[in-house]
């Protein structure tokens, strides 16, 4: 995974507002052409409408038109690394497909999937 990448995930991370869990993530995620969204979570009194690392970096990236993914990476300071929520996970196939999900540590860990590894047997549109 490219380095920018995993550096543009840690400075997102530094912008997560996480008072009630306390546990701060960051994500960017690179299109084809090069293009790269960052989000951080960001979490509500009204623990529910709290929102993933993930997911801001998703709408960001579709809001501004971006279309085709290639991969997105996960950075937490937690010892077991962290993989996307399965809202998540459903969002993430349904608009980017099978994309390559890098996971990241700063304590050290490392681990790439494919989001279909992650999410097999999916329900979306071809399910419809
Ligand atoms: N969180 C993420 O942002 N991404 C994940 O992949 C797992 C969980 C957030 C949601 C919540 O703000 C905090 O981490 C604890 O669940």
């Amino acid at each position: 995974m490219s380095p920018e990448l995993i550096a543009k995930a840690t400075e997102a991370r530094k912008m997560a507002l996480a008072p009630y869990s306390g546990f701060t993530v960051g994500a960017a995620m690179a299109t084809p052409d090069g293009r790269i969204y960052t989000g951080c979570n960001i979490e509500n009194a009204s623990y529910g409408l709290s929102i993933c690392a993930e997911r801001v970096a998703l709408w960001k990236a579709l809001s501004e038109g971006a279309r085709e993914f290639r991969a997105m990476v996960i950075v937490t300071d937690a010892e077991k690394l962290t993989t996307p929520c399965g809202a998540c996970r459903q969002l993430l196939w349904e608009y980017c497909g099978d994309i390559l999900i890098h996971l990241h540590s700063l304590k050290g860990a490392d681990e790439e999937y494919r989001l279909a590894d992650l999410f097999p047997v999916p329900f979306d549109s071809g399910s419809l």
